[in-house]
């Protein structure tokens, strides 16, 4: 099924109405150019480059040749923030063998890649005293590579986690959870990840707490035992902590978090998913799901949270949801389904305007606070009106592309020079960068993630790939 078919604004502005939904499309562009003032520091611009992991370190964890090759095209493409991608702290809570990790031993790299990458904005646009770095550290929990390190049960989740994809084998009820000295001695690992980001260069770090890692489900561990679950004092401990230790040892570097707001469910074939929660009955755990219907949202604790860190001193809060492990239309509506993944079960429309209200309603309740916006790429060039029309009613402060960016890195240099965006150098969300991310069978045990429809490069190793 073909969802995009819109030739101009107005056409998608006609269905959007249609539908009845809150997607404001403005198309004299202004604020997106404009300049955020973020933590102290002017941004130039209100675009920024959302976490985008490339599979492609070295196995160490150091930056390989591509990840410099994308960090290139995305800082002399004009963008002011760049979000830098998910990045390992610990060995064993890496996302696959090419996730880069930062170590002392890899401190180096990092290093020179926070130089370049403000070397090349520097050339390419003139001016680098407005662009932000940020680097997002995080371990993958339960989507660790090497096996699952789980916080807590979670019946619908357990049976999509593969202990043995080969064999079909799942976490069960026995599989053991982490405990709270491994839970204590991470909040260090984090910390020491802080340093060295700061170390080598970067304004702020992320601590990710989003698309079901490790740090997402604590926040949702309510039948977790111990210091690290159960009451809401008990499941933010972690995050409380972590800031708490930052602000005090690193405090030069802006604390930022990439929050999910919105678990969501998995959406298994209907009749597993049936069985299973006739058998255990619907999740509690899980983070702003609603406990009567937990495939729809309540953002109760989620403002709750914001309020909190911000208290402690977080800057950025990026506001993410779902997880692309098994509701990834949540976190990024698309076109077409990466391989093995079921299809959008609702337009499009519908995923997108849900981010722009879930994110509206962060940023109503905190406007103080910088508040990034996601779910932009599925509309193409036309994105860019919907960033201008959201920042012009207050319902984001910065809003970022993921695919987008990957798909046409000098989007915004386009846009200062000609107004507008090329349609030929857009994304069109057809899941080829995650079916890269996804495809594991070489030598390294990961192939590179990148945009294979519009990068030469990557169609030639998608070739290979698939
Ligand atoms: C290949 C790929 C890699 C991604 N890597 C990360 C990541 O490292 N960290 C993160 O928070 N999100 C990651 N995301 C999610 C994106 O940052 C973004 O939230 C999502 O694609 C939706 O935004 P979009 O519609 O602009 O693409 C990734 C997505 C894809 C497709």
């Amino acid at each position: 099924m073909k969802f995009f078919t819109y030739k101009t604004a107005d056409d998608l502005r006609e269905h959007i109405s249609a539908l009845g939904l809150e997607i404001p499309l403005e198309t004299h562009l202004k604020k997106v150019l404009e300049p955020v003032s973020v933590g102290g520091r002017s941004v130039g611009n209100a675009l920024a480059i959302h976490p985008m992991e490339g599979t492609d370190s070295e196995l160490s964890g150091e930056p390989g040749e591509l990840t410099f090759r994308r960090w290139e095209r995305y800082a002399a493409g004009g963008c002011k923030l760049f979000w830098g991608e998910a990045t390992a702290v610990s060995e064993e809570g890496r996302a696959n063998p090419r996730q880069l990790y930062l170590t002392e031993t890899t401190y180096d790299s990092f290093a020179r890649l926070v130089e370049h990458t403000h070397t090349v904005h520097r050339d390419a646009r003139g001016d680098d005293s407005d662009f932000l770095l940020g680097l997002q550290i995080t371990h993958s929990g339960r989507w660790s590579y090497r096996k699952p390190l789980i916080a807590v049960h979670n019946p619908l989740v357990d049976s999509v986690t593969f202990v043995d994809r080969k064999k079909g084998i799942c976490v069960d009820e026995s599989y053991p959870v982490l405990t709270d000295d491994y839970l204590e001695s991470l909040e260090d690992s984090f910390l020491n990840a802080a340093k060295l980001a700061s170390r080598a260069g970067f304004d702020f770090v992320d601590l990710k707490e989003c698309h079901t890692y490790l740090l997402n489900e604590l926040l949702g561990a309510r039948t977790r035992a111990g210091k690290y679950g159960g009451s809401w004092e008990n499941r933010t401990r972690f995050i409380r902590n972590v800031v708490k230790k930052i602000r005090e040892t690193v405090p030069n570097v802006m604390i930022a978090t990439r929050l999910n707001v919105f678990d969501g469910i998995p959406r298994l074939p209907e009749e597993t998913a049936q069985k299973a929660v006739s058998q255990s009955g619907p999740p509690a755990n899980g983070f702003g799901i609603s406990h009567e219907n937990p495939a729809q949202a309540d953002l109760t604790e989620p403002l709750k949270l914001v309020s909190e860190l911000k208290a402690l001193g977080v800057k950025i809060v990026s506001v993410s949801m779902g997880s692309p492990y098994y509701n990834s239309y949540l976190e990024r509506p698309m076109e077409k389904p990466a391989v093995g993944d079921y299809p959008q079960p609702e337009h499009p429309l519908y995923s997108v305007a849900r981010h722009f209200e879930y994110t509206a309603a962060v940023q109503q309740a905190h406007p103080d606070v910088i508040i990034l916006g996601a779910g932009y790429s599925w509309l193409r060039h036309f994105f860019v009106y919907a960033a201008e029309g959201n920042l012009r009613s207050g319902r984001v402060s910065i809003v970022g592309t993921g695919r987008g960016i990957l798909a046409y890195p000098d989007m915004v240099k386009d846009l200062m020079e000609t107004g507008r965006l090329n349609p030929r150098k857009a994304c069109i969300a057809d899941s080829h960068c995650t079916n890269l991310m996804r495809a594991k069978g070489n030598a390294m045990g990961q192939f590179p993630a990148g945009c294979a429809t519009r990068d030469a490069l990557y169609a030639k190793i998608y070739k290979q790939a698939y």
